[in-house]
């Protein structure tokens, strides 16, 4: 039986999962993590009997129940600071919460090492996605320049998304892309081109009648590619994928970035 900590499990996204994980035999959700709830049993507020995980405040509070893996579902201002809180109770750790840097991820490794402990982070747990960002790093070996889109409902509060820093990373890592005028030389805005990450050229649009959407367009004379991802209103697509994460993250030391760390080990 893995124990189960969910931070975020009355949002969109954590309901979803701790739904997912009531019906598992071989997982046992023993805290959750929500302000608004805290003090209620999960099951109650869910309205599925099965979860009887007690709701606290806080990270730091529900940590306090010894688990095996700690599940980050909340949002990028408390990310990193819950991560931290659970390796130093020796849990390995999911993240699904979007919104951690580089850096964030860069400290949070070396303590995951310090102490042993995988941290899987994943912008999009998605199948879809994980093919998506498979497809990029392809198309990155053969085409020289691209940029990212990342498109989100209007009231999404952090920019550029999980998902479109993750295919940033992954691509950088292929290569470097090319730009014919550096960003820094243009004539008028500079702002105007996005904002760069891991090299790569990102604009993020946050619009009413988007759900969560990313394209990598890549250019070459004459022709383009365009690779799309959209997701729609509900979180099921993220979780097979997060339980997934929540079941084999034990088999990691220090962070990885995306599902595939753990299907293609
Ligand atoms: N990796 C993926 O595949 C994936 C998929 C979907 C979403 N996400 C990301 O997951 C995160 C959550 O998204 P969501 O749409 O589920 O958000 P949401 O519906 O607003 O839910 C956020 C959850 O976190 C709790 N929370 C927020 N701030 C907190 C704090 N300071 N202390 C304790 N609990 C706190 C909320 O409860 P209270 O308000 O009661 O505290 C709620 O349970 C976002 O970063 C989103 O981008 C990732």
């Amino acid at each position: 039986m893995l124990r189960v900590c969910l931070a975020g499990a009355t949002g969109w996204a954590g309901s979803e999962l701790a739904r997912a994980i009531a019906p598992a035999s071989d997982l046992d959700l023993v805290s959750a993590v929500s302000r608004k709830r805290a003090g209620q049993k999960l099951g109650a507020v869910l309205g599925d009997g099965r979860l009887a995980a007690p709701i606290f405040a806080s990270a730091a509070e529900a940590l306090a129940i010894p688990c095996d893996v700690f599940v980050e579902y909340t949002k990028a201002d408390t990310a990193k600071a819950n991560v931290l809180a659970a390796l130093e109770h020796d849990a390995h750790v999911v993240v699904g919460a979007s919104g951690l840097s580089d850096e964030d991820l860069a400290c949070i490794d070396t303590v995951a090492r310090e102490r042993g402990r995988g941290v899987l982070a994943c912008g999009n747990f998605a199948l879809t996605m994980v093919l998506m960002q498979k497809f990029a790093e392809m198309a990155a070996r053969y085409i020289p320049s691209w940029e990212i889109v990342d498109y989100a409902y209007e009231g999404k509060p952090d920019a550029p998304s999980g998902t479109a820093r993750e295919l940033a990373a992954r691509m950088g890592k292929v290569r470097q892309p090319e730009l014919s005028v550096p960003v820094e030389k243009t004539i008028g805005l500079p702002e105007s081109r996005g904002a760069r990450l891991s090299g790569t050229q990102v604009h993020s649009v946050r619009l009413p009648g988007f759900v969560l959407s990313a394209e990598v367009i890549f250019g070459m004379p004459d022709q383009t590619l365009t690779l799309r991802h959209a997701a729609g209103s509900s979180a099921k697509p993220y979780v097979d994928g997060a339980l997934l994460a929540i079941r084999k993250v034990s088999t990691l030391v220090g962070v990885h970035r995306g599902l595939d760390a753990l299907l293609d080990p």
